[in-house]
C-alpha cells in the first residue's frame, strides 16, 4: 500500500516509479480510501499494540493506493526497497528515507511474509482485477 501522506504529499508517482525500477511488475493497482471497519481489519495484528488507534486513525485519514506486485524474491526485496519503519533507521535511496514523514506516518506497507502477502492481495482484491 502506498499510505495517506504519501499521497496527500503527491509521492505516489515517484513511489509507483522506484518499485517499477526496482523490478517489480504491477499485477493490480487501485485507488480507494479505506473505512474504520476496513484498516481495523487489515492491521488487526496490531490490535493490542499502543498505536493501533493512531494507526487506524492515520490510515482512514486520505486514500491510499493497494498493489499487487511480483517479482522473484518479492518479499524480502519489497522490504528492503522500503526500508525500516521508522524513516529515522531507513537506509539512504528506500521509499521510507525519502517520503516517509515518521514511524507513523511512513509511506508504504508491505506484506512480512508470502503468507500474508496472500492474505492482504485477497483483502485488497477479488481476482477479477488481477492481470497475468
Ligand atoms: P506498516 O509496515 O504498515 O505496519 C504497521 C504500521 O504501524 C507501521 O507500518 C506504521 O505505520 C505503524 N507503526 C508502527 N510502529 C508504530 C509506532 N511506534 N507508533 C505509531 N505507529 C506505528
Amino acid at each position: 500500500m502506498i499510505k495517506p501522506d504519501a499521497l496527500e504529499a503527491n509521492n505516489t508517482g515517484k513511489i509507483i516509479d522506484m518499485i517499477i525500477e526496482a523490478g517489480f511488475s504491477i499485477k493490480a493497482m487501485k485507488l480507494t480510501h479505506l473505512n474504520k471497519t476496513e484498516a481495523e481489519t487489515f492491521y488487526a495484528v496490531h490490535s493490542e499494540r499502543p498505536f493501533f488507534g493512531e494507526l487506524v486513525d492515520y490510515m482512514t485519514s486520505g486514500p491510499i493506493v493497494a498493489a499487487i506486485l511480483e517479482k522473484d524474491n518479492a518479499v524480502a526485496d519489497f522490504r528492503t526497497l522500503i526500508g525500516a519503519t521508522d524513516p529515522a533507521e531507513a537506509a539512504e535511496g528506500t521509499i521510507r528515507k525519502k517520503y516517509a514523514e515518521s514511524k507513523a506516518k511512513n509511506a508504504v506497507h508491505g506484506s512480512d511474509s508470502d503468507e500474508n502477502a496472500a492474505i492482504e492481495c485477497a483483502y485488497h482484491f477479488s481476482g477479477r482485477e488481477i492481470v497475468g
